[in-house]
């Protein structure tokens, strides 16, 4: 396995329509993962697998494929089970099965700064030997569990509508407050989006300035430059 291909854990961060579920649609087309478990609360990523509303119905098919066959599922909860007790079944699966890609979206509504199931603190910490490739995303970065963010081995943030949010994230990725408070998704001229961010890689040790372009047909183009801190 490439070092470009070796199992991560990803966060995607940003307010409400900042780019989160673009970025992460660009990420799993780049990724086409022959294995892909997709908790999806919002019911938001119908292109990239088909929705089950019973955890029984999914794990039957994640244990259908065996350790290595291809699975692409997508679990979106509405039963009677509560949705913390839901999504740490998931990540008891996910981590039974091993060698996939795991999204979890909106992880506000299952962790909070100071608690999280111990199955997802599990795949965050111990994912990576069990080949996982775990991808996160939130709202609020200081409503969610700390070891998501400390142990994510790639962020990309996007704007953030509070000031304890954009403080916690330039410590998170590094930067000048100033570059977080910047981040922005403006409409174009002619329509569509700009959606601008920052991310960090801890294992490049990079940090990025991006921007992704979606026009009103939607077409996507993305840039993306060195950050360099300003000046003092
Ligand atoms: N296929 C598309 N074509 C054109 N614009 C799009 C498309 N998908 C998303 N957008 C726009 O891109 C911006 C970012 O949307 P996105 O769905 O990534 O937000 P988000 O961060 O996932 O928000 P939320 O937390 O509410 O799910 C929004 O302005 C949205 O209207
Ligand atoms: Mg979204």
């Amino acid at each position: 396995m490439s070092v470009k291909n070796r199992p991560a854990i990803e966060g995607y961060i940003g307010a409400s329509g900042s780019g989160k579920g673009v970025s992460i649609t660009r990420r799993l087309a780049e990724l086409a993962p022959a294995r892909l478990v997709i908790w999806d609360p919002r019911d938001e990523y119908g292109r990239h697998a088909p929705a089950t509303g019973s955890l029984g119905e999914l794990v039957r098919q994640v244990r259908a494929a065996g350790p290595s066959g291809p699975v692409r599922t997508r679990y979106v909860p509405g039963g009677a089970l509560a949705l913390g007790e839901a999504f740490a079944l998931v990540c008891l699966l996910v981590f039974e099965a091993g060698g996939l890609v795991f999204v979890a979206e909106e992880l506000s509504d299952v962790t909070t700064a100071s608690h999280a199931p111990p199955a997802w603190r599990r795949l965050i910490t111990q994912g990576r030997h069990k080949g996982l490739h775990v991808i996160g995303a939130a709202q609020r970065p200081t409503l969610i569990d700390k070891t998501f963010l400390g142990n994510c081995t790639r962020v990309r943030c996007f704007i953030l509508g509070y000031d304890a949010d954009r403080r916690a994230m330039a410590r998170e990725l590094d930067c000048d407050d100033a570059a977080v408070s910047a981040l922005g998704t403006d409409e174009r001229d002619g329509g569509g989006v700009a959606i601008r961010y920052l991310e960090r890689d801890r294992r490049a040790r990079t940090i990025v300035q991006g921007r992704i372009d979606v026009s009103r047909a939607g077409r996507m183009t993305e840039r993306q430059v060195p950050y360099v801190r300003e000046a003092t």
